[in-house]
């Protein structure tokens, strides 16, 4: 079980309100990322619902049961950081016991966890060794090893992989995926990293200042973000957004295309430009196209490679069945 219900949540520091009134319910099972710009409110959304924080009014409920003035250790909720946290002169076993000897759990219980959470998280060979002893992947496989022998409703994670280098973290990506498979517990999972978000989640939650922008499966904000702001922020490369001239010919103050939704010629198109920077990463190659006379600069992704060159003079034409249209609020128009 791990429902969670936020209800007319706030948190205020001192005369700063950073979390303006917010609902949201996360079901139990489910797999929920929180996005959104550096100073949003993500942390502090999560250490409110773990109660390492006071909500300033509002309800938390939990399975239910409010559980606002309940402490953090008795939520039944366990949180993953960025930095592991763990206690250096320990082994490995003696961290990931830690917390069930605080909570008193009797002796072969405790073994019994922690041998299925290291076959979980592949680290039955390093039980003996010390934190000192691993590489960050490993470390940051036992801080997940501590939190699963609580046998938590859910698992609250912020920015857990962000400390690892890119190999690594496409590795625990998938390693937290397929836990979340098989323990089937509802997780929270806070990242800048658009891949994870939109590979890990069955649920996205875009926030922006602390308001809730949309809350979505990944192919629906994919698909139909419902303003400008989301429209921006889900997808890599960005969507292109265009105001002006070019958006009120389709009936819009905003148009936007993302970038692999737009067809490239040397001879013909909708727009003309000159070639920026080409990326060529092999699988795709991005062009960064300047002088449309839209914007500064109109990104292209393509399929495998090209030969662009900077300078190159290109004609782009947006697939018009892919367009977004939006109003002067910057809503969506559908
Ligand atoms: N203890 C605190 N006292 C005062 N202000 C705080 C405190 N903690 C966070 N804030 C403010 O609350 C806002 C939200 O911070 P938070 O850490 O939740 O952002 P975030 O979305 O996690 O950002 P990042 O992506 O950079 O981690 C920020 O403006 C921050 O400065
Ligand atoms: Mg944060």
């Amino acid at each position: 079980m791990g429902q969670i219900q936020l209800n007319q949540v706030t948190k205020s520091f001192g005369d700063v309100q950073v979390i303006p009134p917010l609902d949201l319910t996360i079901e139990d099972g489910e797999f929920t990322v929180f996005v959104g710009p550096s100073g949003c409110g993500k942390s502090t959304l999560l250490r409110l619902i773990a109660g390492l924080e006071d909500i300033t009014s509002g309800h938390i409920a939990i399975d239910g049961k409010d559980a606002t003035d309940v402490p953090p250790a008795k939520r039944g909720l366990a949180m993953v950081f960025q930095s592991y946290a763990l206690y250096p002169h320990m082994s490995v076993r003696k961290n990931i016991a830690f917390p069930m000897r605080m909570a008193g759990v009797p002796e072969d219980e405790q073994k019994r966890r922690i041998e299925a959470a290291a076959k979980a998280l592949n680290l039955t060979d390093y039980l003996d060794r010390r934190p000192g002893q691993l590489s960050g992947g490993q470390r940051q496989r036992v801080a997940i090893g501590r939190a699963i022998v609580r046998e938590p409703a859910a698992f609250l994670f912020d920015e857990p992989l962000s400390n690892l280098d890119a190999a690594l973290r496409v590795g625990m990506r998938l390693e937290i995926s397929e836990l979340h498979k098989r323990l089937a517990t509802t997780m929270i999972y806070v990242t800048h990293d658009q891949v994870e978000a939109m590979t890990m989640a069955d649920k996205i939650v875009v926030l922006r200042a602390g308001n809730i922008e949309q809350v979505g499966s990944p192919l629906e904000l994919y698909h139909e973000p419902r303003n400008t702001f989301v429209a921006g922020f889900i997808g890599s490369p960005k969507m292109n957004l265009f105001d002006g001239a070019e958006a009120q010919k389709h009936g819009a103050t905003t148009i936007g295309i993302r970038p692999e939704h737009i067809d490239v010629s040397k001879t013909e198109g909708t727009w003309k430009g000159r070639v920026g920077v080409a990326e060529h990463l092999g699988s795709d190659t991005f062009i960064h196209v300047h002088d449309t006379g839209l914007v500064d600069m109109v990104t292209v992704r393509i399929t495998g490679d090209i030969a662009a060159r900077h300078g190159d003079e290109i004609y782009l034409s947006p697939q018009l069945d892919k367009l977004h249209k939006f109003d002067a609020e910057g809503l969506a128009i559908r």
